[in-house]
């Protein structure tokens, strides 16, 4: 037997997600692989937006995450046993597996990615190298449709995502301004990752504020904006977007604190799609899955030569798991957020 911890997502939150919303627990498990399962010891867990819509009552892409049990969750992890007839994995490889906020588990052979830690950290494979990067890559350059010389904005921009597609942008030719939630962020992605332009959302009040910050940084107007926040700088943007500009809706962390529960108003800006025949089209990393090859064949060299860069914000000890999630939400991290052993 071997004691597992665990963070069961335990109460649906009401407003702001919280620790009190997870109980932990540590339990004795038979962990006995069979034919074709590998024991998982997680040395990184990922914390993502996408854990608080799944705490909205409402269906999603998908049913709400049921309370009573373990938060799912992207962990990067050794294999420590290997059941019989294993011949893909080994005891001491690394993989990605969706095990949950669980220290351990039983996986099935083909729930586990083998990982080469030779060359990049394990780690990336939650992040510019998993799900996030498949976003940011197949997002932007796929229903993005860039073409070099135009102008990218992107919003999250120092986030896991954000951060990514900025960069890829840059790689893509485009003029690339990034909305962020901090003067240091800002600093970050213009002198450390190439942005061209940073707008720091804080010191902007109100629409006509970020309309007037996307004219100073875009003289030439936007062409495509990469939204992960939705609020001010969406409905900016939409007042403010070139002819046949496209929009890439991949988050809307803004809204996810009320549970999608405040009634929706119905969208009040589209008469501006009129009249500039342009395009919003929401993205889903899952879609993608099955292409995961094709952008880590891009992807990996791209980070291995430094073209593209990343940043972790780790924060030490699986306790800290509901602490981590919360922190997506007042902008603790810079890069992608991830909680170590
Ligand atoms: N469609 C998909 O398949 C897919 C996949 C992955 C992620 N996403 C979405 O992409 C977005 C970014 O995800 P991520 O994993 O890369 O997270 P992240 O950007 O690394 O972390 C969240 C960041 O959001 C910003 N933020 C939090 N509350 C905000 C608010 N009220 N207004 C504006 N910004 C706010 C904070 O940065 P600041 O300090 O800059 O405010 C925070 O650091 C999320 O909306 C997520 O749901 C979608």
């Amino acid at each position: 037997m071997v004691l597992v911890k665990q963070w069961i997502y335990e109460v649906r939150p009401e407003a702001d997600v919280s620790p009190a919303n997870y109980r932990y627990e540590e339990v004795e498990q038979d962990l006995t692989p069979v034919r074709g399962e590998v024991v998982v010891e997680g040395v990184y867990w990922s914390v993502d937006p996408y854990m608080r819509i799944q705490q909205s009552s409402k269906d999603t892409w998908e049913a709400p995450h049921p309370t009573g049990e373990v938060q799912g969750a992207a962990v990067v992890g050794r294999v420590t046993r290997v059941g019989e007839g294993v011949t893909a994995l080994k005891v001491g490889d690394w993989v990605e597996t969706y095990m949950g906020w669980s220290s351990a588990g039983l996986r099935a052979v083909a729930d586990c990615r083998l990982l080469n830690a030779d060359e990049v950290s394990p780690s990336t494979a939650l992040h510019v190298l998993g799900m996030p990067g498949r976003i940011a890559y197949f997002g932007l350059l796929e229903a993005g449709k860039p073409r070099p010389g135009e102008t990218l904005v992107v919003s999250g921009a120092a986030g896991a995502v954000g951060s990514i597609v900025g960069q890829i942008g840059k790689l893509a030719g485009l003029r690339v301004i990034g909305v962020v939630g901090s003067d240091e962020k800002a600093r970050w992605i213009t002198e450390e990752l190439g942005f061209d332009a940073a707008i720091n959302y804080r010191q902007v009040t109100d629409v006509e504020g970020m309309k007037q910050a996307f004219a100073e940084h875009a003289p030439d107007g936007v062409d495509i904006y990469y939204d992960n926040t939705g609020g001010v700088t969406t409905d900016a943007f939409i007042e403010s977007m070139n002819l046949r500009a496209r929009i890439i809706i991949c988050g809307q962390i803004s809204q996810y604190q009320s549970g999608l529960e405040v009634p929706n108003m119905g969208p009040r800006l589209l008469h501006h799609f009129l009249y500039k025949r342009a395009t919003m089209t929401g993205v889903l990393a899952r879609d993608y899955t099955a292409r995961m090859d094709e952008m880590l064949k891009v992807m990996g060299p791209w980070v291995r030569d430094g073209k593209i860069r990343y940043n972790e914000t780790v924060i030490d000890g699986f306790e800290k798991l509901p602490e981590a999630l919360c922190g997506l939400f007042t902008g603790a991290n810079t890069g992608k957020m991830i909680v170590k052993a």
